[in-house]
This record gives structure tokens, sequence and C-alpha cells, in this order.
């Protein structure tokens, strides 16, 4: 895992959305696959790149999406879907072609069938290149909550009590938070080729230090991304609190940015 502690929310949209460039201008034809995320954490990378589209001319023209997850129950045009978080949030403010933004439908007659065909139809787009995660407080990741196989695919999952207390914000009560969600499994979010996951204020500190520094186990999901090849953590200072080797990683960035590698030189 690459490590980068940062001073603020924009220091940090700064590093993801580096990423995500890089990514978008590797893909080429007929251009990146992309796996998005939804809630607070993201959205200050999201306007970063709105602003380089803007302003710098940084092109999805070509790149498909697909979000993690959506509530179910909740038409796509509901105000807290996130089928429309994204559009409003990203989508819209891109040149990305809104056909090609997916998400599982959370209206969806049968639920079960619609996760099941869900890791299929992100099989038929050639998976995904960047999935841009969050972490709740808990240590999920999409809708895995604590318990979650780590080999879990697309499901209709149940959400944790913690889950519906902290996403109650954007709902008139937890009453009216969905009890379910249609959400990629941890076994799905591991077959993208490149994970960056972004975090900031103190309470995320527990479940950051869990993801990077703890045991992997279904306790705290987000730690099975120490299984995988390519991931980015960007993460506050508050975030990254109760990070052991928290120097270590600053030492690691330093020493980086001072010997860049060159691969040129034979
Ligand atoms: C939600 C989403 C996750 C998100 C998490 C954290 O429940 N399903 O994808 O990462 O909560 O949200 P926030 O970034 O708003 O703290």
């Amino acid at each position: 895992m690459e490590i980068h502690i940062v001073e603020d929310a924009d220091a940090g949209a700064t590093v993801v959305a580096d990423v995500f460039t890089r990514t978008v201008q590797e893909a080429g034809d007929p251009g990146a696959v992309l796996g998005l995320a939804t809630g607070s954490s993201p959205i200050p990378a999201y306007a970063e790149l709105i602003r380089r589209h803007r302003e710098e001319g940084l092109s999805f023209a070509g790149s498909r999406a697909f979000l993690l997850d959506e509530y179910v129950g909740l038409t796509a045009g509901h105000e807290q879907s996130y089928h429309r978080f994204i559009r409003e949030n990203f989508i819209e403010q891109v040149d990305i072609d809104d056909a090609a933004v997916v998400s599982p439908d959370g209206a969806a007659i049968d639920p079960i069938a619609e996760a099941a065909s869900y890791d299929r139809r992100i099989a038929e787009a050639g998976g995904v290149d960047l999935q841009i995660l969050g972490i709740g407080s808990n240590g999920h990741i999409a809708f895995n909550e604590p318990g979650s196989s780590l080999n879990s695919r697309t499901r209709v999952v149940g959400l944790s009590r913690s889950t519906i207390q902290d996403n109650s914000r954007y709902f008139d009560s937890a009453a009216d938070v969905p009890v379910r969600a249609l959400s990629q499994g941890l076994g799905t979010i591991l077959e993208a080729r490149r994970i960056v996951l972004t975090a900031t204020s103190a309470g995320k500190a527990a479940a950051i230090a869990q993801l990077v520094e703890g045991a992997i186990s279904s306790r705290w999901p987000a730690t099975v991304l120490q299984l995988h090849p390519d991931v980015v953590v960007v993460v506050d200072e508050a975030a990254g609190a109760q990070l052991q080797l928290a120097e270590d990683y600053r030492y690691a960035r330093r020493l980086e940015i001072e010997n860049p590698l060159d691969v040129t030189q034979g």
C-alpha cells in the first residue's frame, strides 16, 4: 500500500485526482472503466477532476463507470439515490456519457437477480481500471459491513446499526434510511486493477489504522485491501492519527519525491 498523509481534504483531492488522471490517460481507446463511489469523502476529488476537465482539458470521453452500491427500494430519481448523487456531483459536469454510467438498480423487482447480473456486467466491460473508495467508520467499503465474506460478490446486504446511524444525516431520520443495499462484494472490489481509498476526519481514524496496520479480518472489511497489489490510501492528519507508522509513511513519500525512479536509465 502507498500511504499518503496530507494536510487537508484539498491536498488529498489532488493526490486522488492525479491517480484518476493517470488512469484515464493511460487507458487509450476505448477509454477507462472507472469504479465510482458515493458519500462525502470522494467529493473533493470529483471537484478537482471537474476543475481539470474545465480548465485543463482533461477528458473522460469514452470512459465507462460502475457504481459501488445503491440503496434497495430507492428509485434512480430519489434524492438520496446513489444513481442521482454521482450525476449531480460528477457525471453531469464532465464529458462521460450518462448511458455509460451503470449502477445497481435499487428499484429492481428482483434485487437478488439484479445483484447476480452486476458482476457479469462489470466483467463484460473488461473489469474496472480504477476504483475509488471511501470507508465507513466501522471499516466498511461499499456496503460490506463487518462480518462480510472476504470473497463476497455483488449481493443484497443488510445495513449495520452504525451505518444507518452514520447515513441518517442525509435523510429526515434514521427510520427513513433504507435497511438494505445492493453492494459490490469485497471479492468484486479486489478485481479492480487499481484502488484509491480516501478518508478525512477523526471518525475514520480507527478504521484507517485497521485498514493499513490491522490483521485481515471481516471484523474490519477494508483490511482485505491488504491483499491487493495496487492500493493508494489518502488520509488527512485526523484520519491518519492512529497509524503507528505514520512517520515511516511520510518518510517514504518524501524519499520518492526526492529520488524519482528513472525507468529510462539502463
Ligand atoms: C456509505 C457508502 C460508502 C462510503 C461510506 C462513507 O455508507 N456506502 O461507499 O464510503 O458510507 O461515507 P462518507 O464518505 O460520507 O463518510
